[in-house]
């Protein structure tokens, strides 16, 4: 063969490999589990999958915008700490550096004041604003091209009815070549279907129901399903885990280990419609955010169907956690703890008063120990995070504090090891450096 026909043969080669993976990076869609038959949506006699629920349906179009908005959780994402509801400017920090949310108040220079409905039903379904410039993903569009028109709309009134708050936004901080905004058209192009719900006609309505809150409104996925290499959700993984922003949201399939398949039906519909659930833990982070402002507002048949939905999911195991350990903990730790001294110290010094010895408290169920994920993730990333942050759930009153601008970094890998060690299934061996990272990161 000739040079020039080398170069042919190699660069088919390439194209073809090229091909192949972005065809494996695509991978399956996010409910290629249930099956492939599905049917139009005005097809579908069997129940109501999409809109508000039955019992919300006579209520005024703002309520029932004001219920999408908060089953598709805007406000977490839009909503700087300490500031008020939708005004933008929180920070999400990626491995290609910061993206800040936008005011969705309708202010007419900072908000969404000057956008028209079809401009803003192509922002939720295509990820494109009214120049036509692409936005990030960090927006989950990906999940939200699901939603039906419809609902987009009560969405779209429900915002416009807010007060308008003047609020500009830092912009993106993102170097060359992750700020070209047209990439992402090209990643829009493999990774967003840019299609509606379909339901799926041997499931039950209930679980068609669930399958729309939990992927088209509540983008359970985007917190707890891994990504590839070009940032996109691998389903081949989907709800086995992942590290966002700095949290572990954990494996929630039906696995019984290292999942949530060992949890009852009740319980799993006490966390979320709560935050909590009796021997399995409380919601911190940014799960007790999605709890507070979004899942404590649907109505118990949402949760129900939430719930039925995630019984679905096939099983996978997370292997880096262990089942977690049930038998309570000895009254009171000997002079050798596991997780060493400094960690004992920390935790008799600045947690004993409210987290009992044993890791029940019968004052406070909330505040166990026993039972809950973080504590038995032996990478003790949540209990780091719960320690530097706190967290105060909504109404309940009772708070667990933040420690992190009192304690050190050795310290808190101190006590996280002895939490770990005394209360999970296997102790962490956290290092001060890895401390300081995960402040960094949140
Ligand atoms: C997981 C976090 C997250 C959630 C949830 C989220 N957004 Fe966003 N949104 C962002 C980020 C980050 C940006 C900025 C993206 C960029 O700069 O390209 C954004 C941008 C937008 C924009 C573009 C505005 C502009 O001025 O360019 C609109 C519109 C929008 N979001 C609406 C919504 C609505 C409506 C919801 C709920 C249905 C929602 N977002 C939920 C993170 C989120
Ligand atoms: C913004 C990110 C985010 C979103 C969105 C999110 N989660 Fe979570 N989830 C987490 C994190 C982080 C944790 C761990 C919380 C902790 O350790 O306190 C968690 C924990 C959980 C748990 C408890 C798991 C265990 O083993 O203790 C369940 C169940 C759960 N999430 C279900 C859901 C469902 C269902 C949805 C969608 C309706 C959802 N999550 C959406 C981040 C998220
Ligand atoms: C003033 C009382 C108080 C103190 C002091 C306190 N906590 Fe907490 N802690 C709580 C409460 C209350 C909760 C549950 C919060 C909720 O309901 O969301 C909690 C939650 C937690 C959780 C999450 C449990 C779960 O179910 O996932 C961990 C881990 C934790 N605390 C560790 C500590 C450590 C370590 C210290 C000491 C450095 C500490 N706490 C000090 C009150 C306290």
């Amino acid at each position: 063969m000739g040079a020039r026909r080398w170069v042919v043969a190699i660069l088919l080669v390439a194209v073809l490999l090229a091909g192949v993976s972005l065809a494996y990076l695509r991978g399956p869609g996010p409910l290629a589990f249930a099956g492939s038959q599905t049917v139009p949506l005005s097809a579908y006699r069997a129940g109501q999958p999409t809109g508000v629920p039955l019992e919300l349906a006579p209520a005024d179009a703002l309520a029932r915008g004001r219920y999408l908005t908060q089953a598709a959780d805007c406000q977490a994402c839009h909503t700087p700490e300490g500031g008020a509801a939708f005004i933008g400017g929180r920070p999400f920090k990626t491995p290609f550096g910061t993206l800040y949310s936008t005011n969705l108040t309708p202010d007419r220079d900072t908000g969404l004041g000057a956008w028209d409905e079809a401009q803003f039903l192509r922002a939720l379904h295509e990820g494109v604003r009214p120049d036509g410039t692409h936005l990030y993903p960090a927006f989950p569009y990906a999940a939200y091209t699901a939603l039906v028109d419809e609902d987009v709309r009560a969405i779209y009134a429900y915002l416009r009815s807010l007060a308008p708050v003047h609020h500009p936004v830092p912009a993106n901080e993102l170097g060359f070549p992750f700020n070209q905004r047209w990439l992402m058209g090209l990643w829009s192009a493999l990774f967003n279907p840019d299609r509606r719900f379909a339901p799926y006609p041997q499931r039950t309505p209930e679980w068609n129901r669930g399958a729309y809150l939990a992927e088209a409104l509540g983008h359970c996925g985007e917190c707890h399903t891994p990504r590839n290499v070009l940032q996109a959700l691998n389903q081949r993984r989907k709800f086995a885990g992942a590290l966002t922003n700095g949290w572990q949201a954990y494996n929630i399939t039906t696995q019984p280990a290292s999942g949530v398949g060992a949890w009852t039906d009740e319980e799993l519909a006490q966390y979320l419609a709560t935050g909590h659930a009796a021997h399995h833990g409380t919601a911190s982070g940014p799960m007790g955010e999605a709890v507070q402002m979004s899942l404590s507002h649907l109505t118990p048949g949402d949760v129900q169907a939430l719930v039925t939905y995630l019984r679905s999911i096939p099983a996978l195991s997370a292997p880096d956690l262990p089942a977690v350990r049930t038998e309570p903990a000895s009254a009171a730790p000997g002079p050798a703890a596991a997780g060493g001294q400094l960690g004992r110290d920390v935790f008799a010094g600045a947690c004993a008063g409210c987290h009992p010895w044993s890791g029940t408290s019968e004052l406070w169920e909330r505040a166990s120990l026993l039972g809950a994920r973080a504590v038995n993730d032996p990478s003790a990333v949540n209990v780091v995070q719960i320690v530097l942050h706190g967290f105060a759930p909504a109404g309940e009153g009772r708070d667990m504090p933040a420690f992190g601008a009192d304690y050190s970094d050795e310290e808190i890998a101190a006590v996280a090891n002895f939490v770990t060690a005394r209360f999970g299934a296997r102790g962490a061996a956290l290092s001060a450096a890895e401390v300081a990272r995960l402040r960094a990161r949140s």
